[in-house]
């Protein structure tokens, strides 16, 4: 059973199997870039204060910009080339009732979402190829980049929630019960602050007006405590739940890589990588807009590969079998999820690999 193969690891454990899997989750922080090697990180906290204490200092974190950039995270897949262009749209069929409660309302919150902000995918006509990007705008066809923006924005402020919301609840459990978490609390977290990156990346192109804000604040004010009490009745219908909102970034995100390479963004072509996409992803210097959105949408497909491989398990007993390490991209963006045996399986091979290692440096 899952939860007799639980895998705790200790630092120097961890250490030696991301030595020996490269694409294990958590060896983010052993890859590095100039601005992110993790000596640089003990040389700056290792210098002696000089002048005023920095802590005292009211805009303390924004005088020090430079100091330690890239490796204040949590650990993270990073993707290469290959991997990120290996993502494809896809949809779980829900057979149950519950999953189809959950789908039925993704569906239900697009549809409010886009007929709020007045979206509608209208698929290009042939007679489309001979307009202007200005028409195609006008006629409905293509947002600007402001629809993005706006559509993006929004979708990671709400997107942010579910990870949190799971994570506090099995961490409240984990207390009260005086019982181990089997490695859920974690992965959670991890896509919480993923999406919260996003977040921090996409606003870095923008400032919102304060309509935008207040609309953040009421969605986040009824979908947090909606998700609470859903999460405390049935994880499992929430994380298909996710695992469905998932569905729909992957899709919004694959068609904003299809406009932005068709030229119909203009705004965006040849638009640098914000600096603080090419710390957390670890892009080249010179990265554009472009490879930051194909890294976010690997994110999505990871999370609605994780949140409907979660769904498939015993929400109350099952090991988490990403809580180790996650499969790459060619897995996670070409299927929709381990069933249960599967993740057993998965399981088991990676305490296979870690049987491996210690062997090695016997
Ligand atoms: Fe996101
Ligand atoms: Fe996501």
């Amino acid at each position: 059973m899952l939860r007799t193969t639980l895998i705790r690891l200790a630092p120097a454990q961890r250490a030696a199997l991301c030595a020996a899997r490269p694409r294990l989750v958590g060896c983010a922080f052993m890859s590095t870039t100039p601005s992110a090697t993790p000596s640089r990180k003990h040389e700056a906290l290792e210098q002696p204060a000089a002048g005023p204490s920095r802590l005292s200092t009211p805009d303390a974190v924004s005088t020090v910009p430079t100091m330690v950039r890239g490796d204040w995270v949590l650990f993270h897949p990073v993707y290469t080339t290959a991997e990120m262009k290996a993502v494809e749209v896809l949809h779980r069929e829900a057979k149950t009732v519950p999953d189809k409660l959950a789908y039925g309302l993704v569906r239900l919150a697009r549809w409010g979402f886009d007929f709020v902000s007045r979206y509608k995918h209208k698929p290009m006509s042939p007679a489309g190829a001979a307009m202007t990007v200005e028409e195609l705008r006008k006629a409905g066809h293509l947002l600007d980049e402001r629809g993005w923006l706006n559509r993006i924005l929004f979708l990671e402020t709400i997107a942010g929630v579910p990870g949190m919301v799971a994570a506090t609840l099995r961490h409240l459990t984990s207390l009260r019960l005086m019982r181990r978490d089997s490695g859920w609390i974690h992965t959670c977290l991890e896509e919480a602050e993923n999406e919260r990156m996003h977040l921090m990346t996409f606003m870095t192109l923008r400032d919102s007006s304060i309509w935008f804000r207040a609309l953040i604040l009421g969605a986040q004010g009824v979908f947090y405590n909606l998700f609470f009490l859903a999460y405390i009745v049935s994880p499992r219908t929430c994380h298909r739940f996710v695992g469905h909102l998932e569905e729909e970034a992957v899709l919004t995100y694959t068609r904003c890589i299809e406009d932005l390479e068709a030229g119909r963004i203009p705004e965006w072509t040849d638009k640098p990588a914000p600096g603080i996409a090419i710390d957390y992803w670890r892009l080249p210097a010179d990265a554009k807009l472009l490879d930051v959105i194909y890294a976010v949408r690997s994110d999505e497909s990871t999370h609605r590969f994780v949140n409907h491989s979660l769904a498939n398990l015993e929400a109350a007993r099952d090991v988490n079998p990403f809580a180790l390490r996650e499969p790459d991209m060619f897995t996670k963006g070409r299927k929709i999820a381990f069933d249960r045996d599967e993740a057993e399986r998965y399981v088991r091979e990676s305490h296979s690999l870690m049987e491996q290692k210690k062997r090695e440096d016997a």
